[in-house]
């Protein structure tokens, strides 16, 4: 077993090889390190200026929306692989909250609630629709970072969204 660390989250995989993706924020395989070479940008203090830490602030309110509402998508599905996925899906949005509130030095996270539809293709459209929102929101906000790690986390999760979109349009 090796210890691997995701270069975004922080968090440690063990395993005998490298992910693909980061189990935990679904990082690529290029941010996934070994340990011993690992600096991941939540363990580094890093200034932040006032137009990345409103983009922050606007990404922490998206990704618990989107924690929230893949709970909810998760209860609504009679399908054992939908309500798995969406669970997933839900810890992956709470990770990156997670990041924020590292990023921020935010003590708490509030777990907010929101509603869902019944219908579950409702709910697949609803899914792409936000994760299409993330993924362009944060490809500005990569843009207009001028700190080094927040650039790489809001380029390393517009990539990950960008994922979501692709394992939703698979199930429609
Ligand atoms: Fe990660
Ligand atoms: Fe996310």
């Amino acid at each position: 077993m090796i210890t691997f660390v995701c270069q975004i989250c922080g968090e440690a995989y063990i395993g005998k090889e490298r992910p693909h993706d980061c189990p935990y924020c679904g990082a690529t395989e290029h941010f996934i390190k070994l340990g011993n070479e690992a600096h991941p940008i939540t363990n580094q203090k890093e200034e932040i200026g006032d137009v990345s830490r409103k983009n922050l602030l606007e990404t922490l309110e998206l990704e618990r929306t989107a924690n929230a509402l893949y709970l909810c998508m998760a209860n609504k599905s009679d399908k054992y692989e939908i309500k798995a996925m969406y669970k997933a899906l839900a810890k992956v949005e709470m990770e990156h909250a997670v990041i924020v509130t590292k990023l921020l030095d935010i003590a708490r996270l509030e777990i907010k609630e929101e509603l869902c539809s019944d219908d579950m293709v409702e709910n697949f459209k609803k899914t792409i629709e936000l994760e299409e929102t993330a993924t362009n929101l944060y490809v500005r906000f990569a843009k207009e970072a001028t700190e080094k790690n927040v650039k790489i986390f809001f380029t390393a999760l517009a990539q990950v969204e960008r994922g979501h979109i692709e394992l939703i349009k698979s199930y429609l």
